[in-house]
């Protein structure tokens, strides 16, 4: 996306706002896809990551499925079209009552404990089912995120293959998925490989005779900050495909495999921009604030992340070193800090880079600032995706009663005439 695109963008609709390049999206998704020749090669787009109607719909169409991990996201794939058939739902610490409404709508459930299998044995017998398996293997850009190991909720461990069989063969059920998620991010290629023999080791014909596929989540890093280099999707892709050709091989059936990328695919397609409003001189500090804050954007916050940040209004001004801050009352809310980048003027346009994975969809409305709008940029063009809510929109969605505009009532007060 080109500074002139995004400066006509915020000359549209204001900042903060969400920006996406689908064709970015799209070209990910491809990639991935490609990287990876295997013929029952099934991608579940992890919507955690971006729920954006757009993002989603653009995915349906290139025929990927999704990870769900909540009835809001399920609701949410299908009031964009996306089939039930096409949907995993890896929900962890579930009730009761939210299994039984998920096994309703007839969603394929992978489940990630073994209380929670018992209780679905009980409800459920005879149905088929996804078991999360903690694959033991720890990775992950932040401890955060790491989903390995058993220092994580995550999953079943290997070594209850005996108590899982047990609770299966009683209630007749039909494992036909195994699944593990080692971590967001990760850092070393040989975690994907380590966790995908972990699982293959008891994904026997013995153990689980109704396999269908096996699905190793997500975790292909992108490159965030300066040092970082792009992975080598193809090169993982030949060396996963040749081993998964030799489990199925053993296992006697060629058998569906199954990934669940969400940074992947839609980190790089976008970014939040930012308008500074001021800038000030703390001793040697000087500090930016802007329009938006860490409920808008919470990685660098939540997982000291490293997000680049582009000065669009003046890419050649003299370098300097600045603390670009939010507008939120909490002294860690910043973007980034001592960040070398071109002069930074009041009202100039900031672009935060690769925030389309994890960025909006972990969005709140702390300090009641609503969150940004949202605009989508395909084949040159760009339009609306979502618009940006007014305080008084937000107060009705809190109480549900429409809130009075608080300007009027400020006009109201001040005006000379108003009496
Ligand atoms: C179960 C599961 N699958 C897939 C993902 C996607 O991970 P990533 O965005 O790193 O690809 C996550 C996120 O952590 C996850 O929890």
């Amino acid at each position: 996306m080109t500074p002139d695109l995004l400066t006509d963008i915020a000359d549209t609709f204001g900042t903060p706002t969400y920006v996406y390049d689908l064709d970015r999206v799209k070209e990910q998704y491809n990639t991935f896809k490609s990287a990876f020749p295997w013929p029952r090669l099934k991608i579940c787009y992890a919507m955690k990551a971006n729920y954006n109607r757009d993002i989603l719909a653009t995915l349906n169409e290139l025929g990927s499925g999704i990870d769900a991990v909540s009835p809001g996201d399920l609701a949410m794939a299908r009031s964009c079209g996306i089939s039930i058939s096409n949907i995993i739902y890896t929900a962890n610490n579930i009730t009761d009552t939210e299994m039984h409404e998920i096994a309703a709508t007839g969603v394929l459930m992978n489940i990630g404990s073994l209380s929670r299998l018992k209780r679905y044995a009980e409800a459920y017998p005879g149905t088929r089912v996804c078991l999360r398996i903690n694959p033991d293997v720890v990775d992950g850009a932040h401890d955060k995120i790491k989903t390995g190991g058993d220092l994580t909720k995550f999953g079943i461990l290997l070594e209850d293959v005996e108590q899982i069989k047990e609770i299966v063969r009683e209630a007749g059920l039909k494992v036909v998925g195994l699944h593990e998620h080692t971590g967001s991010g990760l850092k070393k290629p040989d975690s994907i490989i380590k966790a995908m023999k972990q699982v293959m080791s008891v994904a026997t014909r013995e153990n689980f005779p109704d396999l269908e596929f096996l699905d190793f989540g997500g975790g292909f890093k992108v490159p965030y900050g300066p040092d970082e280099a792009p992975i080598d999707i193809r090169e993982i892709g030949s060396r996963v495909t040749r081993l998964f050709s030799e489990f199925c091989r053993d296992y006697g059936r060629e058998l569906g495999l199954w990934f669940e990328p969400g940074k992947y695919l839609t980190a790089q397609a976008g970014t939040l921009l930012v308008r500074v409003n001021t800038v000030k001189q703390n001793r040697h500090r000087t500090i930016c604030g802007t329009d938006s804050g860490f409920p808008q954007l919470i990685r660098p916050m939540f997982y000291d992340a490293y997000h680049a940040i582009e000065n669009i209004s003046n890419p050649a001004g003299m370098p300097g070193t600045y603390d670009i801050c939010g507008n939120i009352c909490e002294t860690g809310d910043l973007f980034a800090k001592d960040r070398d980048m071109p002069e930074v003027r009041e009202n100039d346009l900031l672009g935060i880079k690769d925030a389309g994975a994890y960025c909006y969809a972990m969005g709140g409305t702390y300090n009641l600032r609503p969150m940004p709008a949202e605009v989508v940029v395909e084949k040159g063009g760009f339009r609306l995706s979502r618009k940006r809510l007014t305080p008084e929109d937000l107060v009705a969605l809190i109480t549900g009663e429409s809130a009075t505009p608080a300007r009027n009532d400020f006009n109201t007060q001040t005006r000379p005439d108003a009496a």
